[in-house]
């Protein structure tokens, strides 16, 4: 639309989502009106892996209960939801896609969750929070549409507290060369910026963190990947990722699978702690 100057808000961007969303539910027999995180998770764990890999990330992170989250690039919500759900945490969520944040207020909405989670519009190198505001910050595959690394990662650590931790599932370049596009986050490489794990971790470490674990976790992605991929070549299922995509979403499957299958791009999660 002419009123969104980012490409990559336009990428993300389609028409009706919201209710495209709510038909597969009501076509699926579920009641709109009372969802749960667990029927919304083939739709709205928009990242490699899905739920199981949001799982991993939070047992890496090991909350208590009692932090405040932030969540960059939370896109329709499903990580922020499961994390309150799950552990009774209050989150934040930031993403620069308009349609995306309304959607996830609805969906959060219609599962009772919005005592415990909300979301705004904004931009993950401007985050429109104070210094010190949070716990833990979250982000799961939203850095690979951010050329600016070091200005995200010091944003991150700024609205951190000190001793506060920064959980990341991240898409890294890999040592095969660029990626076959389109792929999920870009239909081409003008809104895809990869780094290596190690350019990463050193950007990281550079900006005031210091790394507590480290994971590669291509493996899994690609068996997860492969998995999607194959059932791409079949008629998709009524409620999947699919359906945020468009049109050319087999392909992407398909390229995501190849990608990681050829090493073009690897998958990390880290968990960092800001240091003083
Ligand atoms: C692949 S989706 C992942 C969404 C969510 N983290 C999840 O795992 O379900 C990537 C998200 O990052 C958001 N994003 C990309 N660049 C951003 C930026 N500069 N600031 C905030 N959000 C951004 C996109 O709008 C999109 O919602």
């Amino acid at each position: 639309m002419a009123d969104r100057a980012n490409p990559v808000e336009d990428h993300y961007t389609s028409h009706d989502l919201g209710a495209v969303i709510l038909a597969a539910l009501r076509g699926m027999g579920k009641d709109i009106e009372r969802l749960t995180p667990d029927d919304l998770a083939p739709v709205d764990e928009f990242h490699g892996g899905q739920r199981p890999a949001t799982i991993r990330l939070a047992e890496l992170l090991g909350l208590t209960g009692t932090e405040r989250v932030l969540d960059v690039g939370s896109g329709l919500g499903g990580p922020s939801r499961f994390l309150a759900w799950r552990y009774g945490v209050r989150v934040s969520g930031v993403d620069l896609t308009a349609e995306f944040v309304r959607v996830a207020q609805m969906l959060t909405r219609r599962t009772g969750l919005e005592g415990l989670v909300d979301y705004r519009q904004g931009n993950a190198l401007d985050l429109p929070f104070a210094a010190e505001s949070f716990d833990a910050v979250w982000s799961q595959n939203a850095a690979m549409n951010i050329a600016d690394r070091d200005r995200l990662y010091r944003e991150m650590r700024r609205v951190l507290k000190p001793g506060g931790r920064l959980a990341l599932q991240e898409v890294a370049a890999g040592p095969g060369g660029p990626p076959h596009f389109p792929v999920q986050w870009a239909r081409a490489p003008a809104i895809s910026f990869l780094f290596t794990a190690d350019q990463t971790r050193a950007k990281l470490e550079a900006a005031g963190f210091r790394v507590v674990t480290w994971q590669d976790t291509t493996q899994e992605a690609l068996e997860s990947a492969a998995r999607r991929a194959r059932n791409a070549a079949v008629a998709p299922p009524p409620l999947g990722t699919h359906l945020i995509l468009g049109d050319d979403w087999q392909a992407m499957f398909k390229n995501s699978a190849r990608n990681l299958e050829e090493r073009r791009t690897e998958l990390f999660n880290a968990i960092l702690e800001r240091t003083l």
